[in-house]
């Protein structure tokens, strides 16, 4: 099964993809992860991308749709995948659908505060990219990832004034995406607005939608 994520910066997509890749065997591709790993090891998409994830901009359309199509056409994606953080603009959700068929669209919906909260406290390991909360997720031994013991750190992109422009990229670029699923009669709300300890409410209400 194909599926989409969608939702704010910080409502969890990246969370429950991350249980939802094991529950079905699918891979989770996070256009987001691509590009910060790209950025890592300094590659040439790494050197073309860095500037738009300093400022919290949306990656030009032509570089972002082309990585999605290789990484998505790759062996371990042909049962299917969940698409994290793509497509993000009309644009790009048009252009998926002329090389693969989406089944499912998962909108997580949260307040803004819990978002702005679940954003400011997240630490991501430099290593295996495994995600924590310094409040909600925390880590067995602070700044140390419990998975593979590599470092814990706060994306560069999660300085108060970035925030602010990712979410407002958001609500101009990537919210429209939310009526176009739905006329498709793709889309499915998920209410995010759940603890993290309670976190398998959020996920039964995806199952409950992708068995729909
Ligand atoms: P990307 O990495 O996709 O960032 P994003 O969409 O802003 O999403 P986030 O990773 O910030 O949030 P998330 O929803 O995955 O939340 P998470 O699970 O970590 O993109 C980064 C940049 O790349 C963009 O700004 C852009 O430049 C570029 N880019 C990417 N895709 C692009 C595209 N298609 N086109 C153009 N440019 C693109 O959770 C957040 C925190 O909350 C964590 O600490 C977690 O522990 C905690 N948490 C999660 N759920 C809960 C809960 N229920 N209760 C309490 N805490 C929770």
């Amino acid at each position: 099964m194909n599926i989409v994520l969608l939702g704010s910066p910080g409502v969890g997509k990246g969370t429950y993809a991350n249980i939802l890749s094991k529950k079905y065997n699918i891979p989770h591709i996070s256009t987001g992860d691509i590009f910060r790993e790209a950025v890592k090891k300094r590659t040439k998409l790494g050197r073309k991308v860095k500037e738009f994830l300093d400022r919290g901009e949306l990656v030009p359309d032509y570089i972002t749709i082309q990585v999605v199509k290789e990484r998505s056409e790759k062996y371990d994606a042909k049962e299917g995948f969940l698409l994290d953080g793509f497509p993000r603009t009309i644009n790009q959700a048009e252009k998926l659908e002329e090389f693969k068929k989406i089944d499912k669209v998962l909108n997580f919906v949260a307040p803004e505060k819990a978002i702005m909260d679940r954003l400011s406290g997240r630490r991501v390991c430099k290593k295996c990219g495994a995600i924590y909360h310094i409040k909600y997720m925390k880590p067995r031994v602070e700044g140390v990832c419990d998975k593979c013991g590599g470092e814990l750190y706060q994306r560069s992109d999660e300085k108060p004034k970035i925030i602010k422009k990712r979410l407002k990229e958001y609500s101009r670029k990537t919210k429209p995406l939310i009526d176009y699923y739905k006329k498709k009669g793709l889309l499915a709300n998920i209410n995010s607005n759940f603890p993290i300890e309670k976190v398998d409410k959020i996920i039964s209400q995806c199952e409950l939608a992708l068995e729909k």
